[in-house]
């Protein structure tokens, strides 16, 4: 009897340290010269969020704390408004389709620069990125504060240029809205949709789907984020114990953004179908062996 509560409590112990027993933070920062709606999805079988969709004012920063072992993805919706009729809730880039301020469980609408994290995953680390692989809209980056010296690779990630005004034409997105000024720049799989430009069929793997001339033009102006969807090696970042800032428009700069008429949103070239690959997998693996090896025990 005794020796089982004893390992029962090892097991509470264990898994609290696996899973990491403090809450993160994420802090949301808004440097563009202009309002942006940030969007929240989590991964399958993650903890919500407190919110899933927020609008930020310019300089306005908010804090969030987020549930050990969470993962998914944040992104900024710009061009926002609510429709004075219908009561909708839409955006000119990053819309989540819930027609209001919280995305309730949906993500981005192409193209959309996106945060992704998997706290606490393997070995206990966080993994995070700044993803291109969807497109872009705004800049963004990740800055982790307090991580374990010396574990893991905890950089500064992201893409803190301004890839719309020189975006190749064949991706970029304009609208009437925004006086044709362009407001995102597709990835080359949303704009052709081909298996090789989408790394999927018979390029299905690494080996098979390597970058483009498309995927070199985010590469060149971000070097940290991912640009294709096998671009681990370089955009792939891990920190432990850390909180993270995710800024949008970390170098503020003069921008045209601000749109005097209402948005019309249906005037985007820029089809749907956000994939979502945040993968808590690897996080629930390592804690089911854990399971196994104190169950073992008793
Ligand atoms: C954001 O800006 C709007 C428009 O200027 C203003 O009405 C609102 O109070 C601001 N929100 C916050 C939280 O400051
Ligand atoms: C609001 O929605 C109605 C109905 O869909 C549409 O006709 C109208 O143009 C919209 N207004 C604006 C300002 O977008
Ligand atoms: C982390 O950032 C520093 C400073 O920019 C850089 O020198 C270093 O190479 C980076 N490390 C990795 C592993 O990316
Ligand atoms: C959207 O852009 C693609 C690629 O440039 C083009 O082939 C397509 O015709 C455009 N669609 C619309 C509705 O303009």
């Amino acid at each position: 009897m005794g020796s089982v509560k004893v390992s029962f409590f090892l097991l509470i112990v264990i898994l609290c340290l696996i899973n990491g027993a403090s809450s993160t933070t994420f802090t949301i920062v808004n440097q563009c010269s202009y309002t942006v709606w940030p969007g929240l999805l989590s991964g399958a079988g993650t903890s919500p969020l407190p919110t899933t969709g927020f609008s930020l004012n310019s300089s306005e920063s908010r804090a969030i704390s987020i549930p050990a072992s969470w993962s998914g993805r944040i992104w900024a919706r710009t061009l926002c408004n609510q429709n004075a009729t219908t009561g909708k809730f839409t955006c000119v880039t990053g819309d989540c389709g819930s027609s209001q301020i919280q995305c309730s469980g949906t993500g981005a609408k192409p193209p959309a620069t996106l945060a992704e994290f998997t706290l606490n995953g393997a070995g206990n680390l966080d993994f995070y990125d700044v993803s291109l692989v969807d497109g872009y809209n705004v800049p963004m980056t990740i800055v982790p504060h307090g991580g374990a010296n010396g574990v893991g690779n905890c950089n500064v990630t992201g893409c803190g240029a301004d890839l719309n005004a020189v975006c190749p034409a064949q991706l970029k997105v304009t609208v009437d809205a925004a006086d044709g000024v362009a407001v995102a720049c597709m990835s080359a799989c949303e704009a052709f949709g081909t298996p090789e430009y989408c790394c999927s069929g018979a390029f299905g793997t690494p080996d098979k789907c390597k970058p483009s001339e498309y995927s070199g033009f985010f590469k060149k102006a971000c070097p940290t984020a991912y640009s294709y969807a096998y671009d681990d090696g370089t955009s792939t970042f891990t920190c432990s114990g850390a909180d993270y800032v995710i800024t949008f428009c970390p170098t503020p700069s003069p921008s045209t953004r601000s749109v005097s008429r209402p948005p019309h949103p249906e005037a985007v070239n820029a089809s749907a179908a956000a994939s979502l690959a945040a993968s808590p997998t690897l996080s629930v693996a390592f804690s089911l062996s854990v399971l196994a090896v104190a169950v073992s025990w008793v």
